[in-house]
């Protein structure tokens, strides 16, 4: 099978640990711009890909309780996901096996077990079929057993949970590789899940995914995080379907001439100010003798979590609170860690290849003494999602990076090294899918 990737093959970079800056040798990663719009990708993406991958489905917080249910689709499929009377996690193919009709949409509490609406037939939460009304007419051999619904894949990673369609894929573990235990020490399983939104996007799925995938745009797109940002020496790895970027903030970009602490604080205050509490910078605080500026914002983001919400982070360092940990799992998902947040973006297939549906989840450690609740879920249009300055103005370049990417003279993605985690996603993409080039641009690249 032919990658169609100019610059270095996949194995080239499995495990490396990749710089942002400077590629000695080689040339642009060229990708075809096709994948970004075009129908037969598209069909092929539904077909080979989204039927075989893990992917996040909601939080361990939405079916928390026996009886809790939540419907998660992606493109056009459907799995209901169950916790059972027993406590068990089950997910199933969300039709029933009368006429296909499904059995529940949305998400919400107190099942008891799964009607199906339209003609009655009765499902226990395990999935087996239980009734089925005037049976008498499907005759005296009707098999229930064979007509229990399908079972999909389901398991947990933290308070995060996936479901995989295949019933022959690896393991989430496998899946997730390295991942799990590289994140161990923020202790994933205290966070909780407070809330969710979900939107929709004017771009394919891969679009508004690659802008979570790498940092190369920083300099650009967000000026104002250089202040508090390194951007430079935020290394790489890559794993498979796995990869991470270590973002040190707290610190300004070594792109900036002349930066002090002002500098800093004003950057980080205008930017992620929230999690200090802090939503106008003031007057810069004075950073004690044999400090830093990194080290105070820590000890106020610790100061904000315990006075707000009896929160203790004296465990992790300075470090675990300002180096962000960010995941990219294949083939639509991207997790944000630092010791005092977890956050999740996802991106799936919409309607049409230049539509796509956003959702974030937000989770908050665990308040001590608290019973689990269930997440604030809102779905708006786009010009009324809020998720801050930063993912702002991300989210709102979408519209025209999606014009661009179909204009006839754009045959091709010019990707630079530092840009490892976008064309890690395509390698992954043309493995599940087993394409040749020419299947979607009609030709080699330029
Ligand atoms: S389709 Fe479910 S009972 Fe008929
Ligand atoms: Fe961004």
């Amino acid at each position: 099978m032919s990658l169609e990737l100019v610059g270095g093959t996949r194995e080239d970079m499995l495990g490396t640990a990749i710089t942002s800056v400077g590629n000695a040798e080689g040339s642009p990663v060229r990708i075809p711009a096709a994948r970004y719009h075009s129908p037969e990708f598209a069909a092929l993406e539904h077909e080979r890909v989204w039927p075989r991958v893990w992917q996040i489905a909601c939080s361990l917080d939405h079916v928390s309780q026996p009886g809790d249910w939540f419907e998660y689709r992606v493109g056009r499929y459907a799995v209901l996901i169950v916790r059972g009377r027993d406590g068990e996690l089950r997910a199933f193919q969300n039709a029933c096996h009368h006429r296909g009709n499904v059995l529940c949409t949305g998400s919400g509490q107190g099942l008891k077990n799964l009607r199906c609406p339209y003609h009655g037939w009765m499902y226990d939460l395990r999935g087996q079929l239980t009734g089925v009304p005037s049976h008498k007419g499907f005759g005296k051999d009707l098999d229930r057993g064979s007509l229990a619904l399908t079972p999909v894949q389901v398991d947990t990673w933290g308070p995060m949970v996936f479901v995989n369609l295949d019933p022959d894929a690896m393991t989430l573990a496998e899946y997730l590789e390295v991942v799990p235990e590289d994140a161990a020490s923020f202790d994933l399983d205290s966070f909780r899940c407070v809330a969710s939104m979900k939107t929709e996007a004017p771009a394919n799925w891969k679009l508004v995914a690659d802008g979570f995938s790498e940092t190369y745009h920083v300099q650009t797109l967000h000026r104002e995080m250089l202040g508090c940002m390194d951007d430079i020496d935020a290394g790489q790895t890559i794993w498979g379907h796995t990869g991470v970027s270590r973002q040190l903030y707290g610190v300004a970009s070594p792109r900036l001439v002349r930066s002090d602490d002002t500098t800093i604080w004003q950057s980080f205050v205008r930017t992620q100010g929230e999690r200090m509490g802090i939503t106008e910078p003031g007057e810069t605080p004075p950073v004690p003798a044999g400090s830093s500026m990194l080290e105070l914002i820590a000890q106020k983001i610790r100061d904000f979590q315990r006075e707000t919400k009896g929160i203790d982070l004296s465990g992790w360092s300075a470090r675990q609170l300002l180096e962000l940990q960010q995941y990219n799992i294949f083939p639509n998902l991207t997790v944000l860690i630092t010791a005092d947040l977890l956050q999740v973006l996802c991106a799936r297939p919409g309607a049409t290849p230049d539509r796509a549906e956003l959702v974030g989840m937000t989770f908050e450690r665990e308040i001590p003494g608290t019973p689990r609740g269930r997440p604030f879920d809102v779905e708006l249009p786009l010009d009324q999602v809020d998720f801050g300055l930063v993912l702002n103005q991300d989210i709102a370049l979408l519209r025209d990076a999606q014009r661009g990417v179909q204009q006839p003279g754009f045959t091709h993605l010019n990707l630079s090294c530092e840009e490892a985690r976008v064309i890690n996603t395509h390698r992954n993409l043309e493995r599940y899918i087993g394409i040749e080039p020419s299947e979607i641009t009609g030709g080699p690249a330029r």
